[in-house]
């Protein structure tokens, strides 16, 4: 045993280590220190007392408070499911202008109906619902059958030539060269035509005589301008965004036998408020419309 002797200078007892006359002090822990410690003594005893802490060979003892973190978590999901269930019923009883209009209620319409997107629609509109080749980009303010609340929920509800929904949206481009309606001379003058109005390179005598028959048989849907009709689903044919159609040879595809893209209706397969959540979403992607006054 090393000899415990008092150091001189600080009155401190040394542990008895020394090295070539150097002594170790002894120097005793903090009272803060020691207080903190047996603080923490107490609490993990009450704590085993309170909770589930000892392993047994079948579980853990229980605890006083009859805690359990699965309880805990199904306490929370039921609370969550509480909250959630109000919402959608005010969904389900406001009118679709008056959920844009709370603040609250939009932003849970947008999650929920962002989240039915991923589900349902994707897999056509893209996962950024910017649509692609014969689907159209949710996310402009080019609109085939109308971008307001109810325009939309119509379209989502009934679908698009979906020939199971009465109410569906409906109308045929007729298939002017399949069905003979047009000569192919016509269709070519036709497509010219389009290619001009849209913008694009053209022969302009041919172009002058498509005029002629883009009058007789195209206008009606597409508009004398072609600048396109939401009734009938007919796309503008003024601009540089299109459906089908990218080049003269495309065009005239068209023109021959046109594709008459089918959407289904969700009326039948989503229930309402998920519907006007989805509604809302796409309403909010950005080319979203207000009713005309
Ligand atoms: C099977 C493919 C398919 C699925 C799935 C689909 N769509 Fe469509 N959607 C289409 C097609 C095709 C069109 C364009 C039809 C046409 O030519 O008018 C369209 C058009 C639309 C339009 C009209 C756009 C406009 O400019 O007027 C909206 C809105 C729309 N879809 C939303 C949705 C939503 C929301 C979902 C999911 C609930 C969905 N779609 C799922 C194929 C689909
Ligand atoms: C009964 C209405 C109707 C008539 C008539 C009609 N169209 Fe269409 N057209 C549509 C619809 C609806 C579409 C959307 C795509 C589809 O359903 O195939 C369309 C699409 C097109 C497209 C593709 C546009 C795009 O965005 O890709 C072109 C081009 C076109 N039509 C040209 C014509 C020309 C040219 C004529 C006349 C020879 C004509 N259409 C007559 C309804 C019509």
């Amino acid at each position: 045993m090393a000899k415990r002797e008092l150091d001189d200078v600080t009155g401190t007892e040394t542990t008895g280590h020394e090295w070539d006359g150097i002594r170790e002090l002894d120097t005793p822990m903090p009272r803060w220190w020691l207080w903190t410690y047996a603080a923490c003594v107490i609490f993990a005893v009450g704590y085993v007392i309170a909770y589930p802490a000892i392993p047994l060979i079948h579980g853990a003892t229980p605890g006083l408070l009859g805690y359990t973190s699965r309880g805990a978590l199904q306490q929370e999901v039921a609370d969550a499911r509480l909250a959630q269930a109000a919402q959608l019923e005010s969904i389900k009883s406001l009118s679709l202008e008056d959920i844009r209009k709370d603040p609250k209620l939009l932003q849970f319409a947008v999650a929920g109906g962002k989240a039915a997107f991923s589900l349902n629609c994707i897999q056509c509109h893209g996962s950024g619902a910017a649509g692609g080749k014969g689907y159209p980009n949710l996310n402009d303010d080019d609109w085939l059958w109308g971008g307001t609340l109810d325009q939309i929920h119509t379209t989502l509800q009934h679908g698009i030539r979906y020939t199971s929904d009465s109410d569906t949206r409906q109308s045929l481009m007729p298939s002017f060269g399949a069905d003979g309606i047009l000569k192919p001379e016509q269709i070519d003058d036709a497509a010219e035509y389009v290619l001009k109005i849209s913008g694009q390179k053209n022969d302009d005598a041919a172009a002058l005589r498509g005029a002629e028959v883009f009058k007789d048989n195209c206008a009606a849907c597409h508009g004398d301008t072609g600048q396109g009709n939401r009734e009938f689903g007919a796309p503008r044919l003024t601009d540089a965004i299109s459906l089908y159609v990218t080049d003269k040879a495309s065009i005239v595809a068209q023109i021959k036998r046109p594709r008459q893209g089918v959407m289904p209706a969700w009326g039948a397969r989503l229930d309402e408020a998920t519907i006007k959540q989805l509604t809302i979403f796409v309403h909010e992607l950005g080319g979203g419309e207000m009713p005309a006054q």
